[in-house]
């Protein structure tokens, strides 16, 4: 197209872009990327948490914390906040303190996960690109030595532990960063675990538990009040004046406060509701919009989840739909239904199939990132012997949404 008629095109979108009345001002207040700039009800969290990590400022050592609670809680949030406010407070009294965040579920349950988190800690530390090659050993004594020669105190913030330690059987990785006769000075690293339940705990062995020695803060479920709370601020910066009443957030509030206390779900429904409400132009978000919204959560987040993922993961949760709605009762399925539809897959888009050993990794993942969306057994198949089977939880007409959008996006 010559450029004209580029330039052309373009303005005709914008303008009508522009002309277009929506009733969303900004829709980053509605997103999980916007850090509000405060923390509500979570004062007697917060307190504990600076508290115990009040030693760094003196150069001490803090006490390992674990801090544990349900989803939407706003663990992630008070560690994000507790890191800001470290980094202010050094530049301002010019301390030699750092902090490190590194969210252990990116980096999945492969057996190398402790070798990538270890880099990405000291590459966030020195600012620096690690060179390939080097050994876990070496990265873990480079760290250490890093520390000491800057004479720095490092507080290092492992968001979702569990995923690492329930999937790696990584015991080794918090006794490695935690034990003794690493650092001469070892006063110089504290340590801030995350996760939903401490469940994991159980499966440490005796030495690692007393090397980690933690103090456990627990999150609590948000209730009805303090989601209105949460939602009022995002409403009132996201959406135009009038546009979403009191009566409406008390409704999200009351329902999610019932149903899980969880401010991620209550601004996501909030989110939802809003553009339901905007694609119709509607000039306010009213109950049914609300309703709608709390139908399609489920699907919403599902989708969201899925829309991340690799083209060959994607292929596998379509190859598990597909088989999976073939059934009567929407059961179980098994691995070798499941590689032969994921081989017509391949061949039906064009792409070179996996072996079935890198299929088995990647469900494995996906059982992980899925969470409650998703359950692996080996289950007995008498004479036949076990064998493992993998169901996806959601309804025949949900599945079938998420069916047409795969295939809409491989
Ligand atoms: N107490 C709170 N005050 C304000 N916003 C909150 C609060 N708790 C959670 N949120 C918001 O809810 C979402 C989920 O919080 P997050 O800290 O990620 O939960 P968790 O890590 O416990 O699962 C984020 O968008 C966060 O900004
Ligand atoms: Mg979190």
């Amino acid at each position: 197209m010559p450029e004209h008629k580029i330039t052309e095109f373009f303005n005709i979108y914008i303008e009508s872009f522009l002309k277009r009345k929506t009733i969303i001002k900004n829709p980053l207040y509605l997103s999980d990327i916007w850090i509000p700039e405060q923390i509500k009800h979570r004062d007697r969290e917060l307190s504990l948490i600076f508290q115990y990590i009040a030693p760094i400022i003196k150069r001490f050592k803090a006490p390992n914390l674990l801090l544990y609670g349900p989803t939407g809680t706003g663990k992630t949030l008070s560690v994000k906040y507790l890191g800001k406010q470290l980094d202010n407070l050094s530049t301002i009294k010019k301390l030699l303190i750092k902090h490190v965040y590194v969210n252990c579920r990116i980096y999945g349950n492969k057996s190398s996960s402790l070798y990538y988190i270890l880099r990405d800690i000291l590459s966030q530390l020195t600012k620096k690109v690690i060179k390939d090659g080097i050994k876990t050993t070496d990265l873990i004594n480079e760290l250490f030595s890093y520390i000491q020669e800057k004479d720095i105190s490092v507080l290092i913030i492992f968001d979702e532990i569990d995923s690492l330690i329930k999937n790696t059987k990584e015991d080794d990785f918090l006794y490695l960063i935690t034990r003794d006769d690493h650092v001469l000075d070892r006063n110089r690293l504290s340590f801030i675990g995350i996760s939903n339940t401490l469940d994991y705990l159980k499966d440490l062995d005796a030495r690692t538990l007393s090397s980690l020695n933690a103090i456990k803060i627990g999150f609590k479920p948000h209730n009805a009040l303090q989601l209105y709370d949460i939602l009022k601020e995002r409403a009132c910066l996201a959406f135009e004046e009038g546009v979403v009443s009191d009566d409406i957030l008390r409704y999200i509030a009351a329902w999610v406060a019932r149903e899980s206390g969880d401010a991620r779900k209550a601004i996501s429904i909030l989110r939802l509701a809003g553009n339901l409400a905007d694609a119709e132009s509607s000039d306010r978000v009213t109950m049914k919009h609300v309703e709608r919204a709390i139908e399609g959560y489920d699907l919403d987040s599902f989708i969201s989840e899925v829309e991340t993922l690799s083209t060959h993961h994607k292929l596998i949760v379509l190859s598990i739909l597909e088989e999976q709605i073939k059934l009567e009762d929407q059961s179980f399925v098994s691995f070798t239904e499941i590689y032969e539809r994921y081989i017509q897959l391949c061949d039906e888009y064009g792409l070179r199939p996996l072996s079935k050993d890198s299929v088995g990794k990647k469900i494995k993942q996906l059982e992980t990132f899925l969470g409650d969306h998703m359950e692996v057994y080996v289950k007995s198949f008498g004479k036949q012997g076990r064998k493992k089977v993998v169901m996806i939880n959601l309804d025949k007409e949900k599945a079938s949404k998420v069916i047409k959008f795969l295939r809409d996006n491989i």
